[in-house]
């Protein structure tokens, strides 16, 4: 495992759960449920069998919100199971369970559940698992001018000590820069998801529909990465 390169900051947008459901004649739910299920055996792949640190999820958008009030109020719960049991193997595994997204709108036992995960989790070294719920690229980008703004009008912070790395500390986590997103599903967008962590990021689009995704699927990306040429602005 030692000489593999893998990227330090993996991104997963688990997209087509909707459709994998569809094409099985069955309700989006059972999707929803069938992507949380690969999600489980996904992350405990990753943590066991890869050098990769940190994980980033798009759970839910804030444009999802918009969806069928029964889809939302589904996926709501299906948050709650995740964190309350499901994801014990992640915990076990030594991994920082933390949030990304406004709190604001969110259900408070899908809230309690976080808190109590984001508690049990704080002091695991091994790796992080950095959850988007309610999350929105752009709205991280105004919390974070806003608050920049408050600690600069209350003196505690100056003008000209605003680096690239305070902006970092003042996202909704510091984590490092995204080296590689996956997208499922054959869907080639970004929609949103961390776009500020994204500047020099690697992107993958299989078109597998998430809950399909295993870990052979996720080797195989793995690889595509491995055949880039990441040169940050650097001349060739
Ligand atoms: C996108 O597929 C999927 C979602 C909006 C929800 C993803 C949620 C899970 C996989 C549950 C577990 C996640 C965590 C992190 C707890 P879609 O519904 O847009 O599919 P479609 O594009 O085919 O309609």
């Amino acid at each position: 495992m030692s000489d593999v390169v893998y990227p330090n900051h993996l991104g997963i947008i688990m997209d087509g759960n909707g459709r994998w459901a569809k094409e099985k004649g069955l309700n989006r739910s059972v999707g929803h449920k069938a992507g949380a299920d690969n999600l489980v055996n996904l992350l405990d792949y990753i943590y066991k069998n890869t050098s990769i640190k940190v994980v980033s999820l798009y759970a839910f958008s804030t444009e999802n919100f918009k969806r069928d009030k029964e889809e939302v109020s589904y996926l709501m719960k299906l948050f709650v199971t995740l964190f309350n049991t499901k994801l014990e193997s992640i915990k076990k595994n030594n991994v920082k369970v933390v949030f990304s997204g406004r709190r604001e709108n969110l259900p408070k036992a899908v809230l309690g559940s976080m808190d109590k995960t984001t508690e049990d989790t704080k002091d695991n070294t091994k790796g992080i698992l950095n959850i988007c719920l309610n999350y929105g690229g752009d709205y991280e980008i105004v919390d974070m001018t806003k608050k920049i703004a408050k600690q600069v009008l209350e003196g505690s912070l100056k003008i000209e000590d605003i680096t690239k790395e305070v902006v970092n500390k003042n996202l909704y986590q510091d984590l490092p820069p995204l080296d590689f997103v996956i997208r499922t599903s054959g869907e080639k967008r970004i929609s949103n998801f961390m776009i500020y962590q994204s500047s020099y990021t690697e992107y993958d689009f299989p078109d597998t529909y998430f809950p399909d995704f295993d870990s052979k699927c996720l080797e195989e990306s793995l690889d595509n990465y491995r055949k880039r040429d990441r040169r940050f602005g650097n001349a060739k």
